[in-house]
Protein backbone atom coordinates (compact mmCIF):
# COMPACT_ATOMS: atom_id res chain seq x y z
CA UNK A 1 0.00 0.00 0.00
CA UNK A 2 1.71 3.14 -1.00
CA UNK A 3 1.33 6.03 1.94
CA UNK A 4 1.14 9.96 0.90
CA UNK A 5 1.03 12.27 2.97
CA UNK A 6 -2.31 13.47 4.29
CA UNK A 7 -3.18 10.13 4.48
CA UNK A 8 -4.16 8.44 7.96
CA UNK A 9 -1.16 6.20 9.28
CA UNK A 10 -2.50 2.62 9.07
CA UNK A 11 -3.15 1.10 12.66
CA UNK A 12 -1.88 -1.92 13.57
CA UNK A 13 -0.52 -4.14 16.52
CA UNK A 14 2.79 -5.52 16.37
CA UNK A 15 5.38 -7.44 19.17
CA UNK A 16 8.33 -4.81 19.68
CA UNK A 17 10.74 -4.87 22.20
CA UNK A 18 8.92 -3.43 24.66
CA UNK A 19 6.07 -6.17 24.72
CA UNK A 20 2.88 -5.55 22.33
CA UNK A 21 1.88 -2.27 21.09
CA UNK A 22 -1.28 -0.84 18.82
CA UNK A 23 0.43 1.35 16.93
CA UNK A 24 -2.05 4.41 17.63
CA UNK A 25 -2.14 3.83 21.19
CA UNK A 26 1.56 4.25 21.51
CA UNK A 27 1.60 6.99 19.83
CA UNK A 28 -1.53 8.72 21.69
CA UNK A 29 -1.93 12.43 21.27
CA UNK A 30 1.84 13.18 20.39
CA UNK A 31 3.64 12.99 17.09
CA UNK A 32 5.71 9.91 16.43
CA UNK A 33 8.01 8.41 13.75
CA UNK A 34 8.07 5.26 12.29
CA UNK A 35 11.45 4.24 10.23
CA UNK A 36 12.58 0.84 8.92
CA UNK A 37 15.75 -0.32 8.88
CA UNK A 38 16.09 -3.65 6.47
CA UNK A 39 17.99 -6.09 8.49
CA UNK A 40 19.42 -6.87 12.05
CA UNK A 41 22.65 -7.30 12.91
CA UNK A 42 24.15 -4.77 9.63
CA UNK A 43 26.29 -1.99 10.11
CA UNK A 44 24.35 1.20 8.80
CA UNK A 45 21.41 0.35 10.75
CA UNK A 46 23.43 -0.28 13.56
CA UNK A 47 24.54 3.44 13.51
CA UNK A 48 20.98 4.60 13.13
CA UNK A 49 19.50 2.55 15.62
CA UNK A 50 21.88 3.93 18.33
CA UNK A 51 21.97 7.78 16.69
CA UNK A 52 18.40 7.81 17.59
CA UNK A 53 18.65 6.74 20.78
CA UNK A 54 21.43 8.87 21.47
CA UNK A 55 18.58 11.61 20.88
CA UNK A 56 15.92 10.39 22.35
CA UNK A 57 15.31 13.41 24.52
CA UNK A 58 15.29 15.67 21.65
CA UNK A 59 12.59 13.91 20.63
CA UNK A 60 10.94 13.98 24.16
CA UNK A 61 11.05 17.87 24.02
CA UNK A 62 9.43 17.75 20.88
CA UNK A 63 6.29 15.03 22.28
CA UNK A 64 7.55 12.91 19.37
CA UNK A 65 7.09 8.84 20.15
CA UNK A 66 9.93 6.78 18.25
CA UNK A 67 9.15 3.45 17.04
CA UNK A 68 11.82 1.42 14.35
CA UNK A 69 10.61 -1.50 12.46
CA UNK A 70 13.16 -4.33 11.01
CA UNK A 71 12.22 -7.98 9.50
CA UNK A 72 13.68 -9.89 12.10
CA UNK A 73 12.23 -11.28 15.11
CA UNK A 74 11.51 -9.19 18.47
CA UNK A 75 14.49 -12.31 19.96
CA UNK A 76 17.05 -10.94 17.57
CA UNK A 77 16.42 -7.67 18.19
CA UNK A 78 17.43 -7.80 21.97
CA UNK A 79 20.53 -9.66 20.70
CA UNK A 80 21.28 -6.38 18.27
CA UNK A 81 20.45 -4.15 20.93
CA UNK A 82 23.52 -4.83 23.05
CA UNK A 83 25.93 -4.73 19.72
CA UNK A 84 24.58 -1.02 19.63
CA UNK A 85 25.41 0.11 22.90
CA UNK A 86 28.07 -1.53 22.58
CA UNK A 87 29.14 0.35 19.60
CA UNK A 88 26.99 3.45 19.71
CA UNK A 89 27.13 4.49 23.67
CA UNK A 90 23.20 3.74 23.72
CA UNK A 91 20.98 0.85 23.89
CA UNK A 92 17.80 1.11 22.20
CA UNK A 93 15.51 3.01 24.42
CA UNK A 94 12.26 3.19 22.30
CA UNK A 95 10.14 0.26 20.92
CA UNK A 96 11.89 -1.98 17.82
CA UNK A 97 9.01 -4.09 15.86
CA UNK A 98 9.61 -7.55 15.28
CA UNK A 99 8.23 -7.85 11.67
CA UNK A 100 9.40 -11.16 10.52
CA UNK A 101 6.45 -11.64 8.74
CA UNK A 102 6.84 -8.47 7.06
CA UNK A 103 3.12 -7.12 8.13
CA UNK A 104 4.24 -3.94 8.81
CA UNK A 105 6.92 -3.56 6.20
CA UNK A 106 3.86 -4.28 3.68
CA UNK A 107 1.45 -2.25 5.40
CA UNK A 108 3.33 0.96 4.82
CA UNK A 109 5.29 -0.63 1.37
CA UNK A 110 8.54 -0.69 2.51
CA UNK A 111 9.68 -3.37 0.45
CA UNK A 112 10.97 -1.97 -2.44
CA UNK A 113 12.15 -5.50 -4.28
CA UNK A 114 14.35 -3.81 -7.34
CA UNK A 115 16.82 -2.36 -4.42
CA UNK A 116 16.28 -5.06 -2.00
CA UNK A 117 14.92 -8.61 -2.05
CA UNK A 118 14.00 -9.39 0.99
CA UNK A 119 14.48 -6.52 3.97
CA UNK A 120 13.10 -3.00 3.57
CA UNK A 121 14.62 -0.29 2.01
CA UNK A 122 15.24 2.73 5.31
CA UNK A 123 11.74 4.52 5.47
CA UNK A 124 10.73 7.45 7.62
CA UNK A 125 6.97 8.63 8.23
CA UNK A 126 6.29 11.37 10.74
CA UNK A 127 2.82 11.25 12.03
CA UNK A 128 0.91 14.35 13.70
CA UNK A 129 -1.46 13.96 16.54
CA UNK A 130 -4.28 13.61 14.66
CA UNK A 131 -2.60 10.12 12.72
CA UNK A 132 -1.98 11.92 9.68
CA UNK A 133 1.03 11.22 7.48
CA UNK A 134 2.86 14.70 7.23
CA UNK A 135 6.17 13.70 5.48
CA UNK A 136 7.81 10.59 3.67
CA UNK A 137 11.42 10.27 3.57
CA UNK A 138 12.93 7.01 1.61
CA UNK A 139 16.64 5.96 1.81
CA UNK A 140 18.41 3.34 -0.28
CA UNK A 141 19.97 0.75 2.08
CA UNK A 142 23.71 2.22 1.56
CA UNK A 143 22.59 5.58 2.94
CA UNK A 144 22.28 6.20 6.29
CA UNK A 145 19.24 9.21 7.52
CA UNK A 146 20.51 12.55 9.04
CA UNK A 147 19.01 12.70 12.48
CA UNK A 148 19.58 16.53 12.38
CA UNK A 149 17.38 16.85 9.43
CA UNK A 150 14.72 14.41 10.83
CA UNK A 151 14.46 17.27 13.87
CA UNK A 152 14.70 19.80 11.47
CA UNK A 153 11.80 18.69 9.68
CA UNK A 154 9.82 17.49 12.58
CA UNK A 155 10.22 21.34 13.79
CA UNK A 156 9.12 23.44 10.67
CA UNK A 157 6.21 20.43 10.52
CA UNK A 158 5.24 21.39 14.27
CA UNK A 159 6.00 25.40 13.64
CA UNK A 160 3.55 25.73 10.63
CA UNK A 161 0.87 23.25 12.37
CA UNK A 162 0.67 26.65 14.87
CA UNK A 163 1.13 29.34 12.88
CA UNK A 164 0.46 30.25 8.88
CA UNK A 165 3.49 30.44 7.95
CA UNK A 166 6.28 27.99 6.16
CA UNK A 167 9.52 27.64 6.20
CA UNK A 168 12.25 28.74 3.17
CA UNK A 169 15.09 26.80 1.53
CA UNK A 170 17.83 25.44 4.98
CA UNK A 171 15.25 27.02 7.27
CA UNK A 172 17.02 26.10 10.60
CA UNK A 173 14.75 26.65 14.01
CA UNK A 174 15.17 30.01 14.70
CA UNK A 175 15.51 32.12 11.86
CA UNK A 176 12.96 33.73 9.45
CA UNK A 177 9.98 32.33 8.00
CA UNK A 178 7.79 32.92 5.00
CA UNK A 179 4.52 34.07 5.42
CA UNK A 180 1.78 32.34 4.51
CA UNK A 181 0.68 32.96 0.64
CA UNK A 182 -3.30 32.71 1.97
CA UNK A 183 -2.92 35.55 4.32
CA UNK A 184 -3.34 39.44 2.35
CA UNK A 185 -1.43 41.97 3.84
CA UNK A 186 -3.85 43.06 6.40
CA UNK A 187 -4.02 39.76 8.04
CA UNK A 188 -0.33 39.13 8.00
CA UNK A 189 -0.21 42.64 9.99
CA UNK A 190 -2.91 41.21 12.12
CA UNK A 191 -0.84 37.94 13.01
CA UNK A 192 2.50 39.09 12.58
CA UNK A 193 2.56 42.49 14.58
CA UNK A 194 6.47 42.92 14.71
CA UNK A 195 5.84 42.93 10.91
CA UNK A 196 7.13 41.75 7.88
CA UNK A 197 8.97 42.38 4.98
CA UNK A 198 7.51 42.02 1.29
CA UNK A 199 9.91 40.78 -1.02
CA UNK A 200 7.88 40.23 -3.82
CA UNK A 201 3.92 39.69 -3.19
CA UNK A 202 4.21 36.65 -3.36
CA UNK A 203 7.30 36.30 -0.84
CA UNK A 204 7.24 37.84 2.52
CA UNK A 205 9.07 36.99 5.27
CA UNK A 206 8.77 37.48 8.95
CA UNK A 207 10.31 36.86 12.32
CA UNK A 208 9.79 32.83 13.40
CA UNK A 209 6.92 33.07 15.24
CA UNK A 210 6.51 31.06 18.96
C1 LIG B 1 23.24 -1.89 6.58
O1 LIG B 1 22.45 -1.56 7.45
O2 LIG B 1 24.41 -1.66 6.68
C2 LIG B 1 22.74 -2.54 5.33
C3 LIG B 1 21.60 -3.30 5.35
C4 LIG B 1 21.17 -3.95 4.21
C5 LIG B 1 21.88 -3.80 3.04
C6 LIG B 1 23.04 -3.01 3.02
C7 LIG B 1 23.47 -2.38 4.17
Amino acid sequence: MTIRIGDEAPNFTAETTEGTINFHEYLGDGWGILFSHPADFTPVCTTELGGFANRKAEFDQRDTKLIGVSVDTVESHHGWSKDIEDTQGSALNYPLIGDDERTVANLYDMLHPNELATATVRSVFIIDPAKKVRLTLTYPASVGRNIDEIIRVLDALQLTSKFPVATPVNWTNGSDVIVSPALSDEEATEKFPAGFETHKPYLRTTKQPG
